[in-house]
């Protein structure tokens, strides 16, 4: 009995220990270097070099948090870290995992990704690691409402220092602002500017979850193309082709545009006048591409280019008008592309699907994607592989000649920016059989208009005697 109440007490205290064992405050952060600028039009990419991350504590870790302010968490379209290994010349990359997490007692509600180690970090022993995340709708233009010819600016939240629950020894801050127009900004000595560099450090030993907030106000006059909502269907046809359907809801989110739209003062005076609107869209589209189309909501629309190579496809759209702050356009694009150049068979003899997974028009944020995979009919076990989060649903589609319907497969994500654009897998088994359900159909069609064609006839001749 004893042996059971002492190795119960054992384990109590092994429990107790591994607790304490994610403790944020046993580790210290020696030197960071922090990093912010434009990565496509109107989404920032901050990136964070944490240099010697020591565990100061007495038992191993395998996890180093990351902490964000809760306005920029809703924000963070993605969140990437690697360790660093061999030194100078022999450096190179090793990615590590990033899951979000949940700290208690993290105060004014700061928010955390969990970066999971290679190999637990023993007390005394450090390492670096670098850290790379993308704020997507983090500007907000002001003054709110702009005219023609007037320039856009816009407003940058943030704290001078880096929020951690670590403290950090020493550490500084360099933001890129697109042009040398920069409004204003906190002060937090010392801060320099220096053309389009706004430097905030070095400081030294700030304490766990320091946060100095700082804003900074300058000149962006790239055109804010966020498509609101975009509806891509991939539809997979065993007759030679992949046809794909692309609905778009496309939104320039800067400054509103403010009085008439001029279309003289607009063409006369180019690179003056609306120099944050813009006129027209590209497309990156896959090799090999063929009858494509593109519509708005009044009609089809020729004065769209196409240009072809072996490579790639590049379709430039212009929409009717050019598009100002607050404008908004739907459009839809319709193309095919060979079957044999997305359509493969797996090793357990699956057949499987390997498409694009994110927005083909460049520099574009998509506020809520939704990709649907239609799979010829007589399909099974759809199983979907991607590279990150989705959420993901099944549903049944019905066409022409349709005996069971066609299984779709569902996939939706916020917050999508060009790092999406990567390849994702959707692997299903197919019955050969159903290849011929649908001649089969046909001919059973035409048999049937046949007999009651003849019957017809003989109904015909028989009242006529
Ligand atoms: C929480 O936020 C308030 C107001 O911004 C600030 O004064 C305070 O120092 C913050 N607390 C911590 C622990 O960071
Ligand atoms: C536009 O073109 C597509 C394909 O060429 C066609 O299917 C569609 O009916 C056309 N729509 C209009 C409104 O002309
Ligand atoms: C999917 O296609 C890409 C190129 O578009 C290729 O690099 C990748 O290996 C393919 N993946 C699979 C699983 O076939």
């Amino acid at each position: 009995m004893a042996a059971l109440i002492l190795s119960f007490l054992v384990f109590s205290i092994s429990l107790l220990v591994k607790t304490s064992l994610s403790s944020p405050s046993d580790l210290q952060i020696l030197h960071a270097e922090r990093q912010l600028q434009k990565f496509v039009e109107c989404v920032l990419m901050g990136s964070i070099i944490l240099q010697q991350v020591e565990n100061i504590g007495d038992t191993p870790t395998s996890e180093v948090l990351l902490a964000f302010p809760p306005a920029q968490f809703d924000h963070l379209a993605l969140v990437k870290a690697a360790v660093t290994v061999g030194k100078k010349r022999k450096k190179s990359y090793v990615p590590l995992e990033v899951n979000p997490s949940e700290q208690p007692e993290a105060p004014n509600g700061t928010k955390f990704y969990a970066i999971s180690l290679l190999n637990p970090l023993a007390k005394g022993e450090s390492t670096t690691l670098e850290i790379l995340y993308i704020l997507s709708h983090s500007l907000e233009p002001f003054p709110v409402e702009i005219s023609q010819s007037e320039s856009q600016f816009v407003y940058y939240h943030d704290s001078a220092v880096v929020l951690s629950p670590y403290h950090i020894k020493q550490q500084a801050t360099l933001f890129k602002t697109p042009s040398n127009k920069v409004e204003s900004f906190t002060q937090v000595e010392p801060t320099y500017l220096n053309g389009a560099e706004l430097k905030y450090g070095p400081y030294e030993d700030h304490r766990p979850y320091s946060y100095y907030p700082i804003i900074i106000h300058f000149e962006n006059n790239h055109p804010f193309a966020v498509v609101e909502e975009l509806e891509r269907e991939i539809e997979v046809s065993h007759w030679g082709s992949v046809q794909v359907t692309e609905h778009y809801k496309l939104a320039h989110a800067g400054a509103k545009h403010k009085g008439v739209f001029s279309r003289v003062e607009y063409q006369s005076r180019p690179g003056a006048s609306g120099v944050s609107s813009f006129k027209h869209l590209l497309a990156m589209l896959p090799p090999r591409v063929h009858s494509v189309y593109y519509r708005d909501d009044i009609g089809n629309i020729s004065s769209s280019h196409l240009r072809t190579s072996s490579k790639k496809s590049e379709l430039l759209i212009e929409p009717r008008y050019p598009l100002f702050g607050g404008w908004k356009a739907s459009f839809l694009i319709g193309y095919g592309v060979p079957l044999q150049d997305f359509l493969f068979e797996s090793a357990v003899g699956e057949r499987y699907l390997n498409f694009s997974f994110g927005c083909p028009i460049a520099d574009t944020v998509v506020d809520k994607l939704t990709v649907k995979v239609v799979l010829p009919e007589g399909s099974k076990d759809p199983s979907v592989k991607v590279a990150f989060a989705v959420e993901q649903s099944l549903e049944k589609k019905y066409s022409y000649l349709d005996v069971i319907g066609r299984t779709v497969v569902v996939l939706e994500k916020k917050n999508v920016v060009p790092d999406h654009n990567i390849p994702f897998q959707v692997h299903y088994k197919f019955n050969q059989i159903f290849m011929l359900a649908e001649p089969l159909m046909l001919v059973s069609a035409f048999f049937l208009f046949f007999i009651t064609f003849v019957a017809y006839l003989h109904i015909d001749l028989s009242l006529r005697k």
